[in-house]
Formats: structure tokens, sequence, C-alpha cells
């Protein structure tokens, strides 16, 4: 792991991996009180680069493709096969494990003291198709190392420490994203599993019949509020701005949210010799107008800050000798303004009538998805922040672009999210990369964090 994490490097001074002061503006390293000790006393606990870059290798084999990456959807096999692993090594290291209706894995380790509410940590093993082995894995291996750090130092915790892997984080199968968390917080339900269709038109209800979940109980996964004091997560920031500012740790202030559409554009099949330019209704012709012009909408400037992906197409029948007469398409618009997002997510539809009217092709669309952006909790970054000073590694309070179970979970008790750099940005590819060193420092934050959680809620606590 890094050089970075002697416990007298001052924050904000030159780093011994070379990497320079931080410029204060938007973190508020440099204007808080002297950063305190770390709370994990004395001993320097540190996680083990090597142990994070194993496991993430373990997990990676699990829905490896062949040439390269790796895809395990929600929902699947696969997705299970990683779960049952993970929570294999958090049973060897003493947790008691249990995996809800949803699929949702919770491990716990006991608190010292009585009847206090749990400090989650925690992440997601699915991936996009196509993906790679940080996104959410990190988390998810980030607190397994907490788990380890505490057990194999023996420190005890006031509250329960809960690690929470949720099931179905990516919304790359079914378009809804955060499955796993939003059963939990109540803002999905059994009602809504029936609704909700993959690319093959299975519906969530049979995917979770067809890995051994009983849907009519999903009910039961939902969480109390009170048993919950605080969550933090681990991520990979797949973006540049870590790495362009040579900063080793984002400390999350807004994530985005996603409004997710699906447009069926119908023409009409037909010759592709025998007819003419001027009478066809060729479906797909539509879509790529629709396309360009949602595009043109997100690129606008009075729309800057939003995120628009067209990521999907079928086109029927897909053939080069025949006029496309059907398109399916997705649109995924993502924002840190919910007013924003919803409001270019209409006007795609608006345009998209219009266009679909004036080539004589219909339109209809549909909201898969509704996913509001979420400002976090200053006080938890705070706590964050200073964690990450004390160990003198430098951060910057940013917003997230991608989508987090801590952003879902932030609805039931105070969420905190921390991010570590992604190489070149790039994310939901198989050349997503981050190194262990990197992970590394991002998991001596959480731990740090976590510690100083339970300190400052027990003390609290103890208080009222
Ligand atoms: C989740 O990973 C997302 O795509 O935002
Ligand atoms: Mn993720
Ligand atoms: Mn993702």
């Amino acid at each position: 792991m890094s050089g970075t994490s002697t416990r007298d490097t001052t924050p904000g001074t030159v780093a011994s991996n070379g990497e320079a002061p931080a410029s204060g503006g938007a973190t508020p390293s440099g204007n808080g009180p002297e950063p305190a000790a770390p709370a994990s006393d004395g001993a320097t606990i540190r996680a083990e680069a090597a142990r994070l870059g194993s496991m993430l290798s373990e997990i990676a084999k699990i829905g490896a493709d062949p040439e390269g990456g790796v895809s395990r959807l929600g929902f699947t096999p696969a997705e299970r096969d990683a779960h049952d692993l993970v929570g294999g090594w958090l049973r060897d290291l003493g947790l008691e494990v249990r995996v809800d209706a949803i699929g949702n894995t919770i491990a716990e380790r006991p608190g010292t003291a009585d009847g206090t509410p749990a400090i989650g940590i925690g992440s997601h093993l699915d991936s996009v198709p196509h993906g790679c082995r940080y996104d959410g894995i990190v988390g998810v291996v980030g607190a397994v190392e907490t788990v380890r750090l505490l057990t194999e130092n023996g420190i005890d915790t006031a509250h329960p420490l809960r690690v929470v892997i949720f099931a179905g984080e990516e919304g790359a199968r079914f378009g809804e994203p955060c499955i796993g968390s939003k059963i939990v917080t109540g803002e999905l339900t059994e009602r809504d599993l029936s609704t909700m269709r993959d690319a093959a038109g299975v519906t969530l209800d049979e995917a979770l019949r067809r890995i051994s979940f009983d849907p009519r109980k999903v009910g039961g996964a939902r969480w109390r509020r009170d048993a919950w004091a605080a969550f933090l997560e681990l991520h990979i920031e797949q973006g540049r701005v870590l790495e362009v500012g040579g900063t080793p740790v984002g400390l999350v202030d807004v994530v985005s949210g996603s409004t997710r559409l699906r447009l069926e554009v119908s023409g009409r099949a037909d010759h592709s010799g025998g007819t003419p330019m001027a009478i066809r209704a060729d479906a797909l012709a539509a879509a790529a107008e629709i396309i360009t012009h949602a595009e043109a909408l997100a690129r606008d400037p009075r729309n800057r800050g939003a995120r628009l992906t067209v990521g999907r197409l079928e086109v029927h029948p897909n053939s080069i000798t025949t006029i496309p007469g059907r398109v399916r398409l997705t649109v995924d618009v993502r924002d840190v303004d919910s007013d924003r997002q919803r409001a270019l997510a209409a006007a795609v539809v608006r345009h998209a009538t219009e266009l679909a009217d004036r080539r004589g092709v219909q339109l209809a669309a549909e909201r898969i998805a509704d996913t509001s952006p979420v400002v976090l909790p200053i006080w938890v970054r705070q706590l964050v922040a200073e964690a990450s000073e004390a160990l003198g590694h430098r951060y910057r309070v940013m917003t997230s672009g991608a989508g987090h179970d801590a952003q879902v979970v932030n609805a039931l008790m105070p969420a905190g999210i921390v991010f570590v750099p992604s190489k070149d940005g790039v994310s939901h590819v198989p050349e997503e990369w981050t190194s262990a060193s990197d992970i590394a420092r991002g998991v001596d934050v959480l731990y740090e964090a976590m510690l100083r959680l339970d300190r400052m809620l027990a003390a609290v606590g103890a208080d009222s």
C-alpha cells in the first residue's frame, strides 16, 4: 500500500508518495480543527493491499468473460456465487451471516453496548455486462478487510458492525438500480417485482424464483429505522476527478439521480430493395434521429451537468435486407439536480413523439426507473474528512455521477460515501482499474471513520 499511512503525516504537507499538498478550495482541509490522532489508538492498524488484491481476484473469477472483464448481472447464479463466496469469508471471521429475501447478504459483528443500532458498511457484487472487478466489489472487500482488522487486533466496537452486500445494484439488467437497497428501505415493494423485465422479458419475480428465492417473502426484507445508526460505502470514483487532481480520497456530497426510459419505435418492416425511399416507415432511421436529438438536448448549455445515454438498442428484425420495423431503446438521464433530470427526460419524450409523428412511425414511451439525487449529511462527511486527515490522506469533496446503495439507505440512516481513484476515469468496462494501494488507503479511511462514528455515536448516546 501507499507510503502515506504513517501516523505523523500532517494533512496538507507533501505525502511520502510525492503527492502535492491539498489546495483547499472545495475541501474543508486546513479550515477545520487540528487533526485528532487516529481512533485506531497507538498501534498502526492498516489494510493490507495484498489481501485486498487477492480477494478481488477471487471474486473476479465468478462471471469472468472469456475476452476479459466480468459479466455478473443482478439476480443470476453468478451474483449468488459471489455472495456465497464472500459470505463464507465473513463467516470464517466469526460473523453471523444471513441472506434476506431479495438476496442481500447481511453479516453482523456484535457490539459491546446492549441494544445499540448498527453501523453498516458494504456495497455490491453484481456487475454490468462486460464490466469489471472493482465497481461495488471494492466496497465489499473493504468491508471484509475492516472486519478482519478489528478481529485480528481484538478491537471491539460499541455498536454492532453490519456488513451488507446489496443485491442487484446495477440497473443494467432490469433498468431499476439499487434493487436490494430499495427493497430494504421500502422504496420498492413486492408489487414492483412483476413490473420489471429484463431484455429477454424475464420479470424480476421470475428471476428470483430461478435462483431459488421466493418473491412473496420480499416484504420481510424491510429494515427498521431504529436498527441502524449510520452507513458508510467505499467505492471507486468512476470518473477522472481524483486522478487528475492527484487526490487519493473523495468524499461525496451529492449523488446523482437517474431517470430511465424505454422507447419503442414502430414502423413498417419491408423489402430493402423493393421499397422506395419516399414510402418507408423506417423505425431505425427514426430512432437514430431521436437519439441524436436527445444528445443535443443534453448538450444544451441550459442542461449543463446532465448526462444522457442511449446504451441499449434492439432492432427488429435486424436483417441486412429488411427495413427495420421496430426498435427498442433505453435512455438513461442522470443529474445531481432532480428538476433538471426529470425535465430533460420529459423533453426527450416530447421531442421523440414529435419526430415520430413527422416520420409516420409510432412511439411508445415508458419510464422504467426513477431515482432521485441525494445530498448526503454533512456531519458524516465531516467525520470521514477528519478520519482522512488523521491518516494523512488528502481528500476532496465531490459529487458522484454514478448511483450508489448508500444514497438509497440514506433515507433510513445517515450515510457517507468514500471514493478512491479510477485509472483514466473509466468504469463499467473491462479496462476499469484501481491500484490495490489506492484501495488500501480507502479502506484505512473507512476503518478509521467507522471507529470514529462508533465512538462519537456512543458518546452522544451516553449523554442522552
Ligand atoms: C451504478 O453503478 C450506476 O450505474 O450508477
Ligand atoms: Mn457501484
Ligand atoms: Mn456500476
